[in-house]
């Protein structure tokens, strides 16, 4: 074991909200909502509700007990473990690098769209064609870009407990409130649009929580679970070695039984939260029309939102996307911290020169995908049927292949090579209870392996591919 002295959390709850603020990102707030509003509601809910304390659970106890019993970071504690398995560490180690350079032009947009409302401008973000002529705008993406990408690398660069940990201790309670108050101010909204019909917050709630079971056939259900559980997997930040990494920054007397689920708690909280925050808001002004995926939900739908509210809107929308800076702030140092971890283990350098290099490194690669919307502009057809950028190719390659990849293979080494005992002593360590314990086992034997294969099959085509041969064999 080294004996140098290893930076850590300084006790539970800085790990609980410096891992709460990883897990809280983008994805929670972008994501969750639409998802709920289009797969029925309270049964996607539901169902996420249940992978949550089930599949999420088993993927980060492996993962934070992995970090915590190595002491290692991701690139070397498989390695730490057997020599053999020491390419599982490096090839997870590429998804933080993957997600590093297109986290911070989102991180970028954000910053944007937080002077755009705080500047008065807060109008313009709502008319057509505003957020795709950022985008495609050469300079100031890139601006924006290397802001946030400078925040995250002073945090990082500051240390685990004086970086990281200080600053998800002031940032994450922020979030917090500020997603209640903005909850609480959707359900209160009411709008009657041009054919006089009024819709309420209230009912936005409905549409939210109330389970739909209209069309819901077993081929649908089967969807809404494949949602449901690639969902899951990014919220958490499970199988990418950021919580291998946080793990090994945990002091060997916090009980992870309950640290874990905090962990679990608070990002789906949030998710929920999130969930009641938009929906509401956006029925209210849009109908149901408005629920979008991703960029276009965030950059595109709440600026038109945050305007039907008049003067109150511009407030609302400085709040909102300072909350979404800081959600996505503490996610990417902490993808930012696993590739400096990495790094100065392989290499022994200092951490504040390792910051510095990486920085610089992310720079040039986040350069390329800002100009992947102009210069380097192309359309390429992934998969799953959509049509992306550079930024969607890297978003694809590190989520929809690595990751179920990845977690493929760490549950096949945890529960048939090392054996789950190896995590449940390390659960146990202080003689606590971990009372999911024989879940834990069925989960990472056999069911984990399974769904893993059938997501990462999937994510390469591998089922369209064979239902259209049989559709061709058989006419
Ligand atoms: N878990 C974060 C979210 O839900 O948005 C996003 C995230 C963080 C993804 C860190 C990937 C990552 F490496």
């Amino acid at each position: 074991m080294d004996n140098k002295k290893k930076s850590s959390f300084t006790g539970s709850i800085g790990f609980v909200l410096a891992a709460a603020g990883s897990a809280v990102g983008v994805g929670n707030i972008w994501r969750f909502p639409y998802l709920a509003a289009r797969d029925g509601g309270g049964l996607f809910i539901f169902v996420y509700l249940i992978l949550v304390v089930t599949f999420g659970f088993s993927l980060l106890v492996t993962d934070i007990a992995i970090g915590r019993k190595t002491g290692k970071s991701a690139i070397d504690a498989f390695g730490a473990i057997s020599k053999k398995w020491d390419f599982l560490g490096k090839i997870t180690f590429l998804i933080p690098a993957i997600i590093m350079t297109y986290y911070t032009v989102i991180g970028g947009w954000v910053l944007r769209y937080i002077v755009d409302y705080i500047t008065g401008k807060g109008s313009a973000a709502a008319q057509d064609g505003y957020f795709t002529g950022f985008i495609t705008s050469q300079i100031s993406p890139i601006v924006y870009m290397l802001i946030f990408l400078a925040l995250t690398a002073f945090v990082v660069y500051a240390g685990v407990d004086k970086g990281i940990e200080r600053f998800s201790k002031i940032v994450m309670p922020g979030l917090i409130l500020m997603v209640i108050a903005i909850a609480v101010f959707s359900l209160t909204l009411s709008h009657t649009d041009a054919n006089g019909v009024t819709r309420t917050g209230m009912q936005g709630l409905a549409v939210y929580l109330i389970p739909d079971f209209t069309g819901v056939t077993f081929s649908k259900f089967l969807s809404i679970l494949l949602d449901a559980m690639s969902q899951l997997f990014f919220s958490l930040s499970v199988s990418m070695g950021i919580m291998i990494t946080y793990g090994s920054y945990v002091k060997k007397d916090v009980d992870l039984n309950k640290s874990i689920t905090q962990i679990e708690l608070f990002d789906t909280g949030v998710a929920l939260l999130a969930g009641a925050m938009i929906i509401p808001a956006v029925y209210v002004f849009m109908g149901t029309e408005g629920m979008t995926s991703g960029p276009s939900l965030m950059f595109i739908s709440l600026p038109k939102v945050f305007m039907s509210m008049g003067s109150m809107g511009s407030v609302v929308g400085i709040v909102f996307f300072i909350m979404v800076a800081f959600a996505a702030l503490t996610s990417c140092v902490s993808i930012m911290e696993t590739l400096v971890a990495g790094v100065m283990s392989k290499t022994g350098a200092s951490r504040k020169k390792t910051s510095f290099i990486i920085g610089v490194i992310s720079a040039v690669a986040s350069i390329i995908i800002c100009l992947g919307y102009n210069v380097f502009y192309f359309e390429l057809t992934l998969p799953n049927g959509a049509v992306g950028q550079i930024l969607d190719i890297a978003d694809y390659i590190s989520n929809s292949f690595l990751m179920p990849l990845i977690a493929l293979i760490t549950s096949v080494f945890v529960g048939w090579v090392i054996k789950p005992q190896w995590i449940i002593d390390e659960m146990q360590r202080n003689g606590e209870k971990f009372s999911r314990k024989a879940m834990y086992v069925v989960m990472v034997k056999f069911i984990t392996p399974v769904i893993m294969a059938v997501l990462f099959l999937q994510s390469t085509g591998f089922f369209t591919f064979i239902i259209n041969m049989f559709a061709k064999i058989f006419g």
